[in-house]
């Protein structure tokens, strides 16, 4: 008979494993790697705001496991792979219910929910994906992205800038720079505890600071 801390790891284990192989070949911003570091973060959030450490490290291993955007928009494909993954490693439907509900409701689109109404679970891995995506990861990450897809990083007529009328951001829409203005700047205010305001604070002025460098460089202005 294994213990029930023995079960637990392998369970972790058993998720990991699924994690890898569901993502192998995937773009390298959205990567296995890209989970190792939130689910690392997630546990480092989690150590100092408390929460429910089984339900936020299953969540940050499976919160890409099926992301609409590589899977054709299904918005419902995530939810029943990990439920019957949950399920057949014999989790109980309350736990998985939890899982399911913080991958479903994480991501930066749904940033209109009030955060108070949110579990402390699921903020802590909203922190931790969003701590990925700014400072130099979250720069490379961008740009890895962007040549993925094929965009222009910069287009010199544009000058991106945070709040855009819509008619501004069509036209700057699809330059890589531009989605620093429509997300990454953004994310440091967005953060829900005080651990990740705290880590956010670096990384956003590394940011701000590679933007500066940029348009220099950019324009030649020596
Ligand atoms: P979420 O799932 O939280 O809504 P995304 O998966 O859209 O976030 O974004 C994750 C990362 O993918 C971003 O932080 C960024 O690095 C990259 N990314 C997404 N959309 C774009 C884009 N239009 N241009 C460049 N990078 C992007
Ligand atoms: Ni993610």
């Amino acid at each position: 008979m294994r213990s029930k801390l023995n079960l637990k790891m392998d369970l972790i284990q058993n998720t990991i494993q699924l994690v890898k192989q569901k993502l192998e070949g995937t773009e390298s911003g959205h990567d296995w790697f890209h989970i190792e570091r939130v689910w690392k973060l997630s546990t480092y959030i989690q150590e100092r705001e408390g929460g429910d450490q089984q339900v936020i490290e299953l969540a940050a291993l499976l919160h890409d496991i099926a992301d609409p955007k590589f899977h054709n928009g299904d918005e419902t494909l995530a939810a029943k792979i990990v439920n019957e993954f949950l399920t057949e490693q014999k989790l109980d439907n309350e736990t998985i219910g939890k899982v399911i509900f913080i991958i479903e409701n994480m991501s930066f689109k749904n940033r209109n929910d009030a955060p108070q109404n949110l579990p402390l679970e699921l903020k802590i891995v909203q922190d931790a994906d969003r701590l990925d995506a700014i400072g130099a990861i979250g720069i490379a990450r961008t740009f890895n992205f962007g040549g993925y897809k094929n965009n222009l990083m910069y287009h010199p007529d544009i000058s991106p800038k945070i709040n855009q009328t819509k008619e501004e951001y069509k036209k700057s829409n699809g330059t890589t720079i531009n989605h620093f203005y429509e997300k990454l700047l953004l994310l440091k205010d967005m953060m829900n505890t005080n651990t990740a305001k705290d880590l956010a604070t670096e990384r956003h002025q590394l940011m701000l600071n590679f933007l500066d460098e940029f348009y220099k460089e950019w324009n030649v202005s020596l």
